[in-house]
């Protein structure tokens, strides 16, 4: 039996852990034994719980509780913490997921005690380094011994990194191995929707129509904690939902709720509260989530995992970033980067009106089976 611990923290790790370890009691059960610890990055029950139970994830056998913090605080309290989970439970791999502050943790943690790194969504690049997330995957994939890309921008990046296409088992942090594997999101994706939604009543609770409101979340620390760009951004909520009499849902990560008052103008604060298409609701669980995306007119989001999941389910998505990693869509057609201008989000959002039923989503995203291809590479390296 081999034995793996996982490290989850903050919500979209969480989401993307259940595709392995669905795939570990659906193929591996005699082979792979998965220890769970979660750091406690988020720690509400709408950020973190709510997953655990839906995503149907067995409860962590350690949580550390670290919670918020600022970046070096909250990394070192759950380096110390993950140390010594390593050092007691000897495995031989730790698994890492994307590219929070849990991730960076996890990875110092285990790289200085030998202990080998598998890095599932390695080689994305934002190419901006301002991102906490671009310096936590950077240094999570140069220490680890396996890398899984979910794309082929992210494989190519990894080789132009120096990473070694060619490079040979068995696999070590000197000589690792990459691979271009799918997504374990899109794995989760094709899974719930292949079961009947039991969160599909949300619809009705928000009083929506299909195809007749908008979605959107916003939690970027750059957005958050810049009143121009949040100006920005909630403005462009604000007029396009009053323009078309159609609601926009935003249910809101904590941490922008918390900011709202202090980064957003009187102005724009008392034009949302009259407003009666603009509805700020609290963050949603993953099958409300999905309910919500595969209903919607349009998404837009700050968010890795939104943008992905909007094109899973054929949405058009407008990018409240500068950039993205998720190039694929922007050059399906099916994305436009609009940062955080109002000018951009709605002449976007216009052109989108006019040609989202023409836009077409080819799937890039894998076969659905990445979860258990990521499993078996690991056994095959043992
Ligand atoms: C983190 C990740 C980000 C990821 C996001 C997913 C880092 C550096 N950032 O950002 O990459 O996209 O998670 O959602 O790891 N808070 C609560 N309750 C919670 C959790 C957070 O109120 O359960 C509030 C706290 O005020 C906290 C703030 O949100 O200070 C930020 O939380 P934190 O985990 O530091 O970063 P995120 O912005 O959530
Ligand atoms: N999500 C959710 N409820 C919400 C907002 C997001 O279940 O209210 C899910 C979403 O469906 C996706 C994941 O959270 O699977 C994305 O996580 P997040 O946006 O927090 O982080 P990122 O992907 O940007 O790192």
């Amino acid at each position: 039996m081999m034995k793996i611990v996982t490290i989850i923290g903050a919500r979209p790790q969480i989401i993307k852990a259940a595709s392995l370890n669905r795939a570990i009691s659906e193929n591996f059960k005699n082979e792979i034994s998965e220890v769970i610890v979660h750091t406690g990055q988020h720690y509400d029950k709408n950020m973190s719980q709510v997953f655990i139970d839906e995503l149907k994830i067995p409860q962590p056998d350690y949580n550390l509780n670290i919670g918020s913090a600022s970046h070096g605080l909250q990394t070192a309290k759950m380096i110390m913490g993950i140390e010594q989970i390593l050092l007691k439970e000897k495995p031989e791999y730790l698994i890492l997921y994307g590219d929070t502050n849990s991730t960076l943790a996890g990875a110092i943690a285990a790289a200085k005690i030998h202990i080998p790194i598998v890095h599932i969504e390695a080689g994305l690049r934002s190419y901006n380094k301002s991102m906490p997330e671009e310096i936590n995957r950077i240094m999570c994939d140069h220490a680890s011994t396996l890398l899984f890309s979910p794309t082929l921008t992210g494989y190519n990046n990894l080789l132009k990194e120096g990473f070694d296409k060619d490079s040979k088992p068995r696999f070590t942090a000197d000589n690792p191995g990459i691979f271009h594997c799918g997504d374990v999101m899109y794995d989760n994706s094709l899974f719930f929707n292949e079961i009947v939604n039991p969160k599909r009543n949300i619809i009705d609770i928000l009083n929506l129509k299909k195809d007749s409101f908008y979605l959107a979340t916003v939690h970027r620390d750059n957005n958050t904690d810049q009143p121009e760009r949040l100006n920005a951004i909630f403005g462009a909520f604000d007029t396009l939902s009053l323009k078309t009499k159609l609601p926009i849902i935003l249910p809101l990560h904590p941490r922008t709720r918390k900011l709202l008052n202090k980064n957003l103008s009187s102005n724009l604060l008392k034009k949302i509260k009259q407003n009666p298409f603009f509805q700020i609701i609290s963050p949603v669980s993953f099958l409300e989530m999905n309910v919500l995306e595969s209903h919607c007119n349009m998404i837009f989001t700050d968010s890795g995992g939104v943008q992905k999941e909007a094109y899973f389910f054929k949405k058009p998505v407008i990018v409240l970033r500068p950039e993205t990693e998720w190039k694929e869509i922007v050059e399906q057609g099916c994305g436009i980067i609009a940062d955080a201008s109002k000018t951009d989000i709605l002449n976007a959002f216009e052109y989108f009106q006019q040609v989202r039923n023409k836009l077409n989503f080819p799937n890039i995203f894998g076969d659905g089976k990445a979860g258990r291809f990521i499993c078996q590479t690991i056994l095959d390296n043992r």
